[in-house]
């Protein structure tokens, strides 16, 4: 394969006729990104899954795009270096662009460390159309759940770069929510997020 420079030059947009609008219509509901962060075991994809079920059940069309799963295939050539934390972003907001042109609401569990991704990726879309949830547990509750062990080998030098401990978490300024997903029940918790989808009018009331 020979290495072509990247060009658009000869890459024209082609317009669907089914638009994201009847997308939309058809749904009954709008479409948008849920940008859940937060550090690793601080509950982003416990929420965004139970965010998800809920509205599962109430006959939305949805999709959970989350770090660990993502980084098996699209995102695993990529490790935690600030480049490829970056470019995981990067290409995760492309995606998640794409579930929203397809009128689905997409809910996407990256720790996202960095509030220049976080921007970038609600640059990418429609005001609005990105609700930043950040998920709020202290590094000490993380530490101590520990659920996955990562903490404790961070501590122990066997993982570098490890957020929170040895390379930084940029805490959001001005998330559209912030949820105590360290002390407050799940259900609570999943229900401010669907009462602010309510309020921004991307679900229905009911
Ligand atoms: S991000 O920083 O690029 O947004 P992402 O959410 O995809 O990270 O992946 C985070 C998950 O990878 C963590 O929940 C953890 O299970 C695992 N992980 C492995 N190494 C690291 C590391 N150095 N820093 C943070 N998480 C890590």
């Amino acid at each position: 394969m020979t290495a072509q420079p990247p060009t658009n030059n000869n890459v024209v947009w082609h317009h669907a006729t089914v638009t994201r609008q009847r997308r939309e219509q058809q749904n009954g509901h709008r479409s948008a990104i849920l940008w859940f962060t937060g550090l690793s075991g601080a509950g982003k994809s416990t929420l965004a899954h139970a965010v998800e079920e809920a509205l599962h059940q109430r006959g939305c069309r949805t999709f959970v795009l989350d770090g660990d799963n993502v980084r098996h295939g699209l995102c695993k050539d990529l490790g935690f270096s600030t480049a490829d934390r970056i470019e995981n972003i990067r290409r995760v907001g492309e995606i998640a662009k794409l579930f929203m042109e397809s009128g689905i609401i997409v809910l996407t569990a990256f720790i996202s460390p960095f509030r220049a991704d976080r921007e970038r990726v609600r640059n990418m879309v429609e005001h609005g159309e990105f609700i930043e949830i950040y998920c709020d547990t202290p590094l000490e509750i993380c530490e101590a759940r520990d659920t996955k062990g990562l903490y404790e080998k961070a501590r122990a030098g066997q993982i570098p770069e490890f957020t929170g401990i040895s390379s930084p978490y940029e805490t959001p300024e001005n998330p559209e929510l912030a949820v105590n997903t360290g002390t407050d029940e799940l259900d609570a918790c999943v229900r401010r997020v669907i009462d602010e989808m309510t309020r921004r009018g991307i679900i229905s009331k009911g």
